[in-house]
């Protein structure tokens, strides 16, 4: 096969698209497209997996192996949005073995296989983008690769799903009940199939592990992250939290530490109005990045959705024809920092039976309830991130709800977060 004219047709003519999978994300880059006859796109040939569903299109538009849309040498680019991620990295480090151009949403498959898909490109010249695979239409991804790319970044944080913030609004705002609330986002096509993946916040996970390779060059392994969710959450924590004037948040969290390591990790958190992530409502996402020359930039957009997401695609697509390709710019130099040995944080832990909590080992604890009779108890204190990673099955198992409530530290000294660039052990 010769291989397929990269960025451009050569005559002028719109770039031929092979779409694999038309589903949310599938059918909103191709609505839009539809609305921008002149962009310069044309979505040739369409993947599906389920040849008896019911289509918006004529049948004959579809076919159903996505392999033979890589063979096609007449195709200029191939856009992954399958929900499969194992799939989707067989196909998508196939056509990049091809030397081809891709451009995918797919987070946990970039997440888990990124330092392959780097590779791959390297070696055979293809292009991979995948801005809508964080946090949607916020175009976080290319920012930090391009204009933030020498930059030193003290920290990246935001809140990187939609669906959760969702049920945290619905919870705090309208005093319904988890369960409630839940089921309203998935009526809304905000949350997965398998709540989990929103809810225990496995996909802030993936989104914060890519994040880390273009904000620090840190490849992470995602098993090696630390993601504790929502899904034990009560009103009895969504009220402790406003007696203190604060909200719940599930934050993701890359932080540059004093001593030149990197600390990532996902975890709710309780968030004051005086963080622009206070304000984050339904299922919108907000990414705040400080930067040591340029200061706190705040995004707040749609995380999630065939438009919003549709829309990163083709930003994504018209990047790939202007030539554009991630640099990984802090990738292998001398400031890729160590990934953070083992931190403390301060947590709210609620409901943790006797046993478990004597596993995370709490020290200095500032605040306690747990008088007997009551069903309500909780304990303010400080726990090591590996405790919690070690142990966070068992947390989501007996139904114990933590949430980040203050700075962290290492275990020698308090770390804080100063306003400019740098963090100090006290
Ligand atoms: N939904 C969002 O808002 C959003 C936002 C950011 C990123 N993403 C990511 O984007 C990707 C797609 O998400 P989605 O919400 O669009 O999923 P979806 O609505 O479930 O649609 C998935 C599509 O993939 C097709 N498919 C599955 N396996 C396939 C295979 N082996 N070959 C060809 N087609 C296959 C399905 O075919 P059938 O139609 O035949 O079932 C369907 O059309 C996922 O990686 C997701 O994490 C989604």
């Amino acid at each position: 096969m010769s291989k397929p004219s990269p960025t451009s047709t050569g005559n002028g003519a719109p770039l031929r698209l092979g779409l694999i999978g038309f589903g949310c994300v599938g059918q909103g880059l191709y609505d839009i497209l539809q609305k921008l006859p002149d962009v310069g796109f044309e979505v040739r040939r369409i993947a599906v997996k389920n040849p008896t569903k019911l289509r918006p299109l004529p049948a004959d538009r579809f076919e159903f192996h996505a392999d033979d849309l890589l063979d096609d040498p007449e195709l200029d680019v191939l856009v992954e949005v399958i929900d499969d991620p194992n799939e989707a990295f067989r196909l998508v480090s196939r056509a990049l073995r091809q030397g081809r151009n891709v451009v995918t949403a797919n987070k946990a498959m970039v997440a888990r296989h990124l330092p392959e898909l780097i590779r791959l490109q390297r070696e055979f010249g293809g292009t991979l983008l995948y801005e809508a695979a964080v946090c949607g239409s916020i175009p976080v991804i290319r920012t930090l690769d391009s204009y933030f790319g020498q930059e030193p970044l003290p920290s990246v944080s935001g809140i990187f799903n939609g669906s959760s913030n969702y049920v945290l609004t619905g919870m705090t705002t309208a005093g319904a009940d988890y369960a409630t609330v839940l089921a309203e986002a998935q009526a809304q096509g905000f949350a997965e199939t398998d709540p989990a993946l929103d809810m225990a916040a496995f996909d802030p996970r993936s989104k914060a592990v890519i994040l880390a390779a273009h904000a620090y060059g840190l490849l992470l392994n995602p098993d090696q992250v630390l993601n504790l969710g929502i899904e034990s959450i009560s009103s009895t924590d969504i009220r402790f939290a406003a007696e203190r004037g604060q909200k719940i948040k599930v934050v993701a969290t890359l932080q540059r530490l004093s001593d030149g390591s990197a600390a990532v990790f996902v975890a709710p958190q309780f968030v004051g109005d005086d963080s622009p992530l206070y304000h984050v409502e339904r299922e919108f996402n907000g990414v705040v990045v400080e930067a040591e020359f340029a200061g706190q930039h705040f995004w707040r957009g749609r995380g999630a959705g065939g438009h919003p997401t549709g829309s990163a695609v083709l930003a994504d697509l018209v990047a790939l024809r202007n030539g554009f390709r991630y640099a990984y710019p802090k990738l292998n130099t001398a400031t890729v920092p160590e990934p953070a040995a083992d931190l403390e944080v301060e947590i709210y832990l609620r409901h943790a039976p006797k046993d478990l909590r004597e596993k995370l080992h709490l020290t200095d604890v500032v605040d306690e309830l747990n008088a007997p009779g009551f069903s309500y108890h909780y304990v303010v204190g400080y726990a090591r991130l590996s405790t919690l990673l070690r142990h966070r099955d068992d947390l989501r198992r007996a139904g114990t709800f933590v949430a980040r409530t203050g700075p962290v530290r290492t275990p020698v000294g308090v770390v804080q977060q100063q306003a400019a660039a740098e963090l100090v052990v006290e």
